[in-house]
């Protein structure tokens, strides 16, 4: 499946107040269904995205509200304030993704009243993609912010979220997910989580300049 028809097959079970977090340029506006989302408040860190994403909910007959807030803190947000949260191909970039889910988780609706759904990408079913994106993991880190290594089952564990349905594409790399947030904010897993999956972004343009792996 391409990722547009992901985006509409997916997004098109958002319904009632929806937090769509990390949402760059607005690319996912077009696809919620404009009668069963009553308002869609779009979160990012960076005010240059956010103003791209204000152009493109321009030609959107969606209620759409714009914030610049981190995902990692999104303490402006009540908890259980949300019928359904969005992040799509967001859990690549942050820099604590565990962290990231566990605001999602704590921001929307629970006992079954909310749902998070999610298209993410990472570590694939097979060793041999793996393998490849071990490889490329660093200058790709270093070049696009996103670390495309991730072992996204094991976060969205970590967070302590429900999974209720899951499919995964492009040899397990691409990952459709809609999960209920965890009752309580713990980690189901034991010991370190490992996010980085030996990538990380370099912090600064001089730190990048003495790294051996990429050129940025
Ligand atoms: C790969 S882009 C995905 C954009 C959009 N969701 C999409 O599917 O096209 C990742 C987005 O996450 C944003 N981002 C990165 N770290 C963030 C953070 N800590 N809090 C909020 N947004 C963040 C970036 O600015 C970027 O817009």
């Amino acid at each position: 499946m391409g990722l547009t028809l992901m985006r509409w097959w997916h997004l098109r079970q958002a319904r009632g107040n929806v937090l769509e977090v990390g949402c760059g340029t607005g690319r996912n506006f077009s696809y919620y269904d404009e009668s069963k989302v009553t308002k869609v408040t779009a979160v990012d860190s960076v005010p240059a995205m956010l103003m791209m994403a204000m152009k493109k909910g321009m030609n959107s007959k969606l209620n759409i509200g714009y914030d610049e807030v981190n995902t990692q803190d999104m303490k402006k947000f009540p908890d259980n304030s949300f019928d359904t949260v969005v992040d799509t191909f967001g859990l690549c970039s942050y820099e604590d993704p565990v962290q990231a889910l566990k605001e999602m988780s704590r921001v929307c609706k629970k006992n079954g009243e909310g749902k998070i759904l999610l298209i993410e990408h990472g570590k694939g079913s097979y060793d041999w993609i793996n393998r490849t994106l071990d490889r490329g993991a660093q200058h790709h880190a270093c070049s696009w912010g996103c670390i495309w290594n991730r072992d996204i089952n094991h976060l969205l564990d970590a967070a302590g979220l429900k999974v209720t349905n899951i499919s995964r594409w492009h040899f397990g790399t691409t990952y459709l997910i809609e999960a209920e947030p965890a009752n309580i904010a713990t980690s189901s897993v034991n010991g370190v989580v490992e996010t980085g999956v030996k990538a990380e972004k370099c912090k600064s343009k001089a730190e990048c300049e003495k790294c051996t792996s990429c050129t940025q």
